[in-house]
């Protein structure tokens, strides 16, 4: 194909000729529609990052990054973390609708028949090393499940599609308190379908067979607000890879699998582990100040963790939820005045008077406060991204479902800007 003539190209929406339709949502800005750009035109265009693409439709989540607006299925995260519980929320964004008290009961059950791991996959644990992180363990685990469930694999039939999900946001607890587990040298848990969701997940992670582990309600409640606030966040990077390795037909526990492996990056869900590692290395407010001229010096790599974020250039409205929590539990456990506590306040002070983070509006975000609440509620730091990686299976799975639902668009096969070496031959 000739290169074209032109250095740059301005769109009309005028032009009669190779005019591109714009399409529009039901809120948020509108897309142009470059599908047939390069079958039309020839050429094709260039987004590494994803800044202005939108890469599908969904129905699922809404984010107004600028005025700082999440929604699930057009709810209000404030009001959904006032008034539901996470289950409730997993429900929404699986099916669509909160359920009603019958329907929420059906759902718990189903949740509680399918929480338990086939024996066999108590096998893949002990295959890892015994210090493994709980997210290699994760990535292994739930890609393993791709070779259970033989029997279920029609993913053209609802019903079999309902399944996996189910399956997947029932065990994940499951798979993430025994990574903790066994990374620990305690025996692997079995679910008490006695307790909600989030009760459920703390007994796995903190019992012991040798004495009875009493559920602290605030702890329980404030699990369930942190999965609750983590469940979706529209097309962000595990996300995309869930859907477009959807987008190839792959096993849906595999698609999962790899969106653990995406999570797991300090930029994504691993922001949480590595907020804590930081404030820790700062230890004392007289350090601060290094810190900031360390995060503004380009020539070094140390960032502000747990500040800055693709979307939300205003604030994330889940780190407002996530930092009132998470005084309410350091009171409730008597650590109000918890040393990290203390730096992260002055973090943020110093940090939101500072030009270089005002002008290129740097906000603290979901996971700066979420990892001083898991700290207090008895995690350690390498188990808050396996935390996250339980919220976010149900996002995971509903757009899964979504995609499996009429949202299929074939395979995603994005193109590239070929940079390399020109034809050449062998001397
Ligand atoms: N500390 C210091 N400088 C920063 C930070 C930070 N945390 N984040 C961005 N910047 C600077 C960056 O250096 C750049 O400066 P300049 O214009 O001088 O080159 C400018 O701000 C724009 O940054 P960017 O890299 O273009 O922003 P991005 O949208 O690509 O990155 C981000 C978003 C979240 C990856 C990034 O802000 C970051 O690495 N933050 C720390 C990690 C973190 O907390 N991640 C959790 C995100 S929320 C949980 C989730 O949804 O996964």
């Amino acid at each position: 194909m000739d290169k074209p003539e032109f250095a740059t190209v301005t769109l009309s929406d005028t032009a009669a000729d190779g005019a591109m339709p714009v399409i529009a949502g039901t809120d948020g800005p509108m897309a142009i529609d470059v599908r047939n750009l390069y079958a039309d035109q020839g050429l094709l265009t260039f987004d590494p990052g994803f800044r202005s693409t939108a890469s599908c439709q969904s129905a699922i989540t809404y984010i107004d990054g600028e005025a700082g607006i999440l929604r699930y299925r057009g709810y209000p995260i404030e009001e959904l973390a006032e008034r539901c519980t996470f289950t409730e929320v997993a429900h929404l964004l699986m099916v669509g609708e909160l359920p009603d008290a019958q329907q929420k009961q059906a759902f718990e059950r189903e949740v509680d028949f399918h929480n338990l791991l086939h024996d066999q996959v108590i096998n893949f644990f002990r295959g890892f090393r015994r210090d493994a992180h709980p997210m290699a363990v994760m990535v292994g685990v739930v890609g393993a499940l791709s070779a259970f469930y033989q029997e279920h694999q029609d993913y053209n039939d609802p019903a079999q599609r309902w399944k996996a999900a189910i399956r997947l946001f029932a065990k994940m607890p499951t798979i993430a308190a025994n990574s903790f587990t066994y990374s620990i040298g305690r025996p692997l848990r079995y679910p008490d379908n006695t307790l909600d969701y989030a009760s459920n997940f703390m007994q796995m992670m903190f019992g012991k067979p040798s004495e009875l582990y009493r559920v602290d309600p605030v702890l329980a409640r404030a699990l369930d607000r942190i999965l609750l606030l983590h469940a979706d966040h529209e097309q962000n990077a595990s996300t995309s890879t869930v859907r477009m390795a959807a987008s190839s037909g792959a096993n849906p526990f595999a698609c999962i699998a790899s969106g653990i492996a995406t999570l797991w990056g300090p930029a994504h869900g691993g922001a949480n582990e590595a907020v804590l590692n930081m404030l820790e290395e700062i230890a004392v407010p007289e350090n601060i100040p290094a810190a900031i001229r360390r995060a503004k010096d380009r020539k070094d790599p140390f960032r502000l963790m747990g500040f800055g974020h693709r979307v939300y250039k205003n604030f994330d409205p889940r780190a407002h939820l996530i930092r009132d929590t998470a005084r309410e539990v350091l009171a409730h456990l008597g650590l109000e005045n918890d040393p990290l506590m203390a730096v992260a306040i002055e973090l943020e002070r110093i940090a939101l008077s500072d030009d270089y983070f005002i002008s290129r509006k740097l906000y603290p975000n979901v996971d700066f406060y979420s990892g001083i609440l898991l700290k207090a509620m008895g995690l350690p730091s390498r188990m808050f991204t396996a935390v996250f990686a339980v919220a976010r299976t149900a996002g995971w799975v509903s757009h899964w479902l979504e995609l499996k639902h009429g949202g299929d668009h074939g395979i995603d096969r994005p193109r590239q800007v070929y940079t390399g070496k020109t034809l050449r031959h062998l001397p």
